[in-house]
C-alpha cells in the first residue's frame, strides 16, 4: 500500500550476535534485500558489532542503528557510550526508551528526553519507543500511558527534531510473547499517537512522523499490520535475527 510516509523497518537484535554472527546475518540481508527501495532498512546490532557491521553495509541500502546511548557527551560515566562515539561508526539511528530499558534499567521519560536531545545534537535520529503493559491495557489506561510517555520523552524537542525522529509503538505484552496486537489495536494506538503528536507540535509534523509497530512482528502478520493507515513500519526483535524471516517481513510489507 502506498502511503505519504516511507516505511521504515528496523531489526533490534537486542543482546544477540557475536561479531562473526552479525557479519553472517548482515551479509545475507544485504544480498537478499539489495533491490528494496520502497522501505528504509535499519539494523541495530549490539555496540560490540557496530564497527564491523558498519563496514559490511558500506554502499548498500541497509542503515545502521544503535540500541541505546548515554545522555552525556563524554566524561566519567563508566560503561556508557556517547552519541559521538556512535557517529564514528556511521550510526544513523538510535533506539531510545525501549521497554526493556524502561523496565530493567529504570529509564524514565525525563532521562529518555535528555537522551533524545543528545542524539539530535549529534544528528542521530532517535527511534523512540512507547507502549503500555498488559495491566495498563486491561485497566483501560492505554491512551493515558501513551500520552504521558510521549509528553515526557519528547519534552524539549523542537519541530525540527521531530522531523528527524521515528516513533515506535511497542505494547509491552506483545514483545517476545508471540502475541501480536490485532490490526485494530495497532491502528487505534497509532492514530492516537499521531493525534498526540499533532497536539504537541502541529498537524504537519504529525502527518509526516513515522510510527513503527513492534511486538512479535513475523512474516505472517507483517502485511496486515503494514497495511493499516497509521502503521509506517516495524521494529522487529526475534524475527530480525534470521536472514529469512527479516527478509520475508520486508518483502511482505511492500
Ligand atoms: P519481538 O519482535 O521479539 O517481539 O521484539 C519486539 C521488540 O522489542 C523490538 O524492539
Amino acid at each position: 500500500m502506498q502511503k505519504d510516509r516511507k516505511l521504515i523497518i528496523a531489526g533490534n537484535w537486542k543482546m544477540n550476535k557475536t561479531v562473526a554472527e552479525a557479519l553472517d546475518l548482515v551479509g545475507g540481508l544485504r544480498r537478499e534485500l539489495a533491490s528494496v527501495k520502497e522501505v528504509d532498512l535499519v539494523v541495530c546490532p549490539p555496540f560490540t558489532a557496530l564497527g564491523e557491521v558498519s563496514k559490511a553495509i558500506l554502499d548498500s541500502n541497509v542503515r545502521l542503528g544503535a540500541q541505546n546511548m548515554s545522555e552525556h557527551s563524554g566524561g566519567a560515566y563508566t560503561g556508557e557510550v556517547s552519541a559521538m562515539m556512535l557517529k564514528e561508526f556511521s550510526v544513523r539511528y538510535v533506539i531510545l526508551g525501549h521497554s526493556e530499558r524502561r523496565q530493567y534499567y529504570g529509564e524514565s521519560n525525563a532521562l529518555i528526553s535528555r537522551k533524545a536531545l543528545a542524539a539530535h545534537a549529534a544528528t542521530l535520529k532517535p527511534i523512540l519507543c512507547i507502549g503500555e503493559t498488559l495491566a495498563e491495557r486491561e485497566a483501560g489506561q492505554t491512551e493515558a500511558v501513551l500520552e504521558s510517555q510521549l509528553r515526557g520523552s519528547l519534552a524539549g524537542l523542537s519541530k525540527e527534531h521531530m522531523e528527524e525522529t521515528v516513533l515506535a509503538y511497542e505494547p509491552v505484552w506483545a514483545i517476545g510473547t508471540g502475541k501480536t496486537a490485532t490490526t485494530e489495536q495497532a491502528q487505534s494506538a497509532h492514530a492516537f499517537v499521531r493525534h498526540v503528536v499533532a497536539s504537541m507540535f502541529d498537524e504537519t509534523i504529525a502527518k509526516y512522523v513515522r510510527i513503527q509497530y513492534g511486538g512479535s512482528v513475523k512474516p505472517s502478520n507483517a502485511r496486515e499490520l503494514m497495511s493499516q493507515p497509521d502503521v509506517d513500519g516495524a521494529l522487529v526483535g526475534g524475527a530480525s535475527l534470521e536472514v529469512r524471516s527479516f527478509t520475508d517481513i520486508v518483502k511482505n510489507s511492500i
